[in-house]
């Protein structure tokens, strides 16, 4: 039994002496480098950007053979402003009991970006 003791501490004193006992590195940047991911919100524009998101997560439904097409085109500027303008398009981007695209929210930065673009007036650039 002390003998089982004995071992079992040197074996944890082995264990604390081998730990790091300092970590300078502790925050992402140091350890990382600075986040390359980093979302970039500033000058969306409807015909790159918006477009493109769009393109990946919408369009299966709200562009034509769309199951929402008939009653909710995203087809032009002027159709996808309205519902931006009036607040639907956030709202249900950001919606977690009722998310746009329906099976689940899209990524954080697609969502900022579409923000961006509505904080600006929803232009057609
Ligand atoms: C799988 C099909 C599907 C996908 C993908 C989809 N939608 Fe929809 N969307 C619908 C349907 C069906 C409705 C109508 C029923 C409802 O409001 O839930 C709708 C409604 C909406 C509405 C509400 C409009 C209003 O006037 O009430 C908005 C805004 C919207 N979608 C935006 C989006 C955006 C933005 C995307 C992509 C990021 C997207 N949807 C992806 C099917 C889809």
């Amino acid at each position: 039994m002390k003998k089982t003791l004995a071992a079992l501490a040197s074996l944890l004193s082995l264990v604390l002496l081998t730990m790091p006992t300092s970590c300078y590195y502790d925050n992402e940047e140091d350890l990382y480098g600075p986040d390359t991911t980093a979302c970039d919100t500033a000058a969306i524009r409807y015909s790159v950007e918006i477009k493109k998101i769009l393109e990946d997560n919408c369009n299966s439904c709200h562009l034509p053979t769309g199951v929402t097409y008939s009653s909710i085109p995203f087809e032009t500027h002027a159709q996808l402003q309205e519902v931006a303008l009036n607040g639907k398009l956030v709202d249900r981007t950001n919606s977690i009991s009722a998310p746009m695209p329906q099976t689940g929210l899209m990524d954080k930065c697609s969502r900022l970006k579409l923000e961006a673009w509505v904080k600006a007036g929803a232009p057609n650039n």
